[in-house]
């Protein structure tokens, strides 16, 4: 079953009726100023940081799942009713409603006793507000006259303290009301330099800034008092709960229309020109004021969005391809790209399932999100790999997430993941590979953010592969530490303590405990790093980090063979995870696709195995499942995994995030077929027409898709903000169409499937557009290269020469 449809020329997603399974969203703003958006409207906007600089509330895991948000309400002043047009908060039985979430922005509307009503919003390039562009049409055959309100519910800053702390906030909130415009000024007179705004373009009948006297008591958003009556209280708020509204009073001659724009900003000032008069308590008003005039001025709107969609269509066309299957097409082209984006901005703090207020960027989710995004934004990439490098420790490990807004190390959580400093010798390794800008390694960047401790960044390289290096266990696998990438399978924990966090407790010291994983990470980074090395003249360490690398492969051989597949981990006891011999959890999928990766066993038969392995033990129709059999009791040895009940998240769920690395795996191993049909089974474009069942966005991955074991099978949840985004789009883009950035050059290596002909794409890569035919005409993998009509030997194309702008490729594949 389908909720709508992908309008593909216009790279939007078009929901044809408001009632999704769950609220279908998407994200405004991709610099500084970011908000989420719902289908329905919902959603809440902040700057920079989700949690604090939070500019309107949100609750969560509310009833109805999603309500609160950028809600508009139209009201009849004839008969005195009043609807939304984007159905929620009031959910009326509205007439060719549809939400078109597109590039950056979102347009809802739908029509309601002949009265059309649309709204587009977005953020323009280079602002810190949000355009909320509002059409209102009559298609009644008679004259209407109407009001317009407009509602948001302002936060009061730091989101977590904003739900928590009522004692103090219910005392706090503050506004000013000039010219129409709201001001909302909570915390302003003591140490914020921040404020927000929201304004209108129209002459206003009235506004109202305190909820209590919009709602009125007892009632909620879809029942405002103020609308029913269909007068503004024109209140200000006192503490409480301060919002903001405006109505405006129209009237429309049949077929006539009329634009109104809503702006809600956020806006910083200088410290000592906060007040204006500067001894007053009053906001200083004036930079706000001039970007307010500037957007109440329709054509400045009708210019930012097309500003807007210049930006996403530059963006989208560092690689564009035409391959004979839609589903690769547009993901690739368009929403895979998109989500990467997504993933990179807000790394997993705010979507509709990660709240904002709890963690921050992740240093290995960072780290490998980079694999989606670089093409688009390398300097920003290269910005963000400074930041988190910046946060590492001295002794090589890594804070586990840092805070966007101060880019410092949480300590709440801390360090001791053994696998996160690996993931940033692969960060940087895909930095330099598209760009080629290998000044970034000599970047001076601190440890800790501690100044003068500041070493080149290929020293914190060094130090990360030291790190492994430095905590071997028993059978010189890398100890696991709190966890590996499977942040829930915590073999140190021990926990019989309810509630107590599995994230951040650990009961044992840890050396035991090692990870097959972490081995074949080594494998892969430490070749990385060597490959760096070798490029960049330090011949010395590239012999050194091949003897390491080739060290652990010997090590994971050994220790890390079940026989059939590879072996997950060791845990406390000695006792493998992930083997025959375990009662539950026998196999694991992370161990196949990474050892794999870092190229173990492709020549023995063992990467052969252990794949054969993921299909006959893990693969379903929905995806490849994490481990099998799924556990079906508590193993206080294991911690979070067994937490979960069978088929849900790390607990045999599909982790959509390392289905990818067996993709990747298997064209590894030649298989071109199995590898597309992988990739299709959990591509959301391929699952739209099973909506009901998968019931999360069909246009963006999401983390997990429920296992065989549990009973919804095949239900997706935790969609947006998560690393299935950046592998899918490397694994389809630079494996199955091979199209693969190296230190050396831009390499050709399709592995597609044999009932392919060949594929066509267009590839943005250091400066040159290369625009490349592949053709299959035998049966393999082997690719023969022409460019610009001559034979180049190999695989990697020749470095153009300086000013080329095009170069026009054949692949053909033997
Ligand atoms: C989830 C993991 C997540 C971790 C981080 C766990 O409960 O299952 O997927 O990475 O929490 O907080
Ligand atoms: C989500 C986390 O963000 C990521 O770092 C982790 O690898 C996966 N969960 C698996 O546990």
């Amino acid at each position: 079953m389908r909720y709508g449809k992908f309008d593909d020329k216009r790279k939007e997603y078009v929901i044809t009726r408001p009632d999704t399974p769950l609220p279908w969203i998407n994200y405004l703003g991709c610099e500084a100023y970011f908000g989420i958006i719902s289908n329905t409207a919902g959603g809440y906007s902040f700057y920079k940081d989700a949690r604090l600089r939070r500019i309107t509330r949100y609750r969560y895991n509310n009833a109805p799942f999603d309500m609160g948000g950028r809600y508009i309400y139209l009201r009849d002043a004839a008969s005195g009713e009043f609807w939304s047009p984007s159905w929620m908060p009031t959910r009326h039985a509205a007439e060719r409603y549809s939400c078109r979430h597109g590039m950056g922005y979102t347009t809802i509307g739908s029509t309601y006793n002949g009265i059309e009503g649309r709204t587009r919003y977005f953020v323009p390039m280079g602002e810190n507000l949000e355009i909320w562009q509002l059409t209102v049409t009559n298609r009644r055959k008679k004259p209407a006259k109407l009001s317009v309100f407009s509602s948001i519910e302002f936060c009061l800053w730091d989101a977590w303290d904003d739900q928590t702390n009522f004692q103090r906030n219910f005392s706090t909130g503050q506004v000013e009301v000039e010219d129409g415009v709201i001001y909302h000024k909570t915390e302003y007179r003591e140490r914020r330099d921040h404020f927000a705004y929201f304004a209108c373009s129209e002459k206003l009948a009235g506004f109202d800034t305190q909820r209590d006297a919009f709602l009125g008591a007892y009632r909620g958003w879809d029942n405002p008092a103020v609308v029913e009556s269909g007068r503004s209280a024109n209140s200000i708020a006192h503490g409480w709960a301060p919002i903001g509204s405006h109505q405006v009073k129209i009237s429309l001659t049949p077929g006539e229309s009329k634009q109104i724009v809503f702006i809600l900003g956020y806006q910083e000032n200088p410290k000592d020109q906060k007040f204006l008069p500067a001894d007053s308590q009053t906001v200083n008003k004036q930079n706000a004021k001039t970007v307010i005039a500037k957007y109440r001025d329709l054509q400045n709107v009708e210019a930012a969005f097309r500003a807007l969609g210049q930006y996403w269509e530059e963006t989208l066309s560092v690689l564009q391809v035409d391959t004979p299957d839609l589903h690769t097409n547009r993901m690739v082209n368009i929403w895979n790209a998109y989500q990467c984006m997504a993933t990179f901005n807000m790394s997993r703090s705010a979507s509709f399932y990660e709240s904002g207020v709890g963690r921050g960027l992740g240093f290995r989710d960072s780290n490998q999100d980079l694999l989606g995004f670089v093409q688009m934004v390398p300097s920003r990439a290269r910005e963000r790999i400074l930041d988190l490098a910046a946060t590492q420790l001295k002794s090589g490990g890594a804070f586990h997430q840092y805070q966007p807004l101060t880019k410092r190390g949480n300590n709440d959580v801390g360090s001791g993941f053994n696998d996160d400093p690996l993931w940033l010798i692969l960060g940087v390794n895909t930095y330099i590979k598209e760009t080629g800008d290998a000044s970034i390694l000599n970047e001076k960047v601190p440890y800790e953010n501690e100044p003068g401790s500041e070493k080149p960044l290929y020293d914190h390289l060094q130090r990360s592969l030291q790190y492994t290096l430095d905590r071997l266990g028993p059978h010189k696998l890398p100890l696991i530490g709190r966890a590996d990438w499977n942040d829930c399978l915590n073999l140190n924990c021990f926990s019989d303590t309810p509630g107590q966090s599995f994230q951040t407790t650990t009961n044992k010291e840890g050396k035991t405990a090692e990870s097959v994983f972490i081995g074949g990470l080594f494998v892969l980074a430490a070749n990385e790093l060597a490959d760096l090395a070798e490029t960049f003249d330090r011949r010395g360490d590239t012999k050194r980090y091949r003897w390491e690398a080739e060290r652990m492969k010997e090590t994971v051989r050994k220790h890390g063979w079940d026989g059939e597949w590879f072996v997950r981990a060791y845990d406390d006891f000695g006792r493998k995870v992930g083997s025959k011999e375990c009662k539950e959890g026998q196999i694991f999928i992370e161990s196949q696709g990474m050892c794999v990766m870092a190229g173990i066993g492709l020549k023995d038969g063992m990467a052969q195995k252990a794949l054969e392995s993921v299909k006959t033990r893990l693969a379903t129709r929905h995806g490849i499942v994490l481990n099998q059999p799924a556990f079906t009791r508590y193993y206080i040895e294991y911690g979070e995994i067994s937490s979960y009940p069978p088929g849900y998240k790390e607990n045999a769920g599909i982790f959509c995030h390392n289905n990818p690395w067996i993709i990747i795996a298997e064209t590894m191993a030649g298989n071109g077929d199995q590898a597309l049909d992988y990739y299709l089974r959990i591509n959301p474009s391929a699952r739209e027409g099973i909506g009901e069942v998968h019931r999360c966005e069909p246009y963006v991955y999401p983390q997990m898709i429920a296992g065989r074991d549990a009973p919804t099978h095949g239900e997706a949840k935790n969609s947006w903000l998560t690393g299935t985004a950046a592998w899918n789009f490397y694994a389809i883009t630079q494996f199955i169409l091979g199209i693969r950035p190296t230190l050396k050059g831009l390499r050709i290596a399709p592995v597609i499937p044999s009932r392919w002909t060949g594929f066509t794409a267009v590839r943005k890569y250091r400066g040159v557009t290369y625009r490349i035919t592949v053709k299959r005409s035998g049966k393999g993998n082997s690719v023969s290269l022409t460019v610009d009509g001559k034979a180049a030997p190999g695989d990697v194309l020749p470095l153009p020469a300086p000013g080329t702008d095009e170069v026009a490729v054949e692949a053909t594949i033997n």
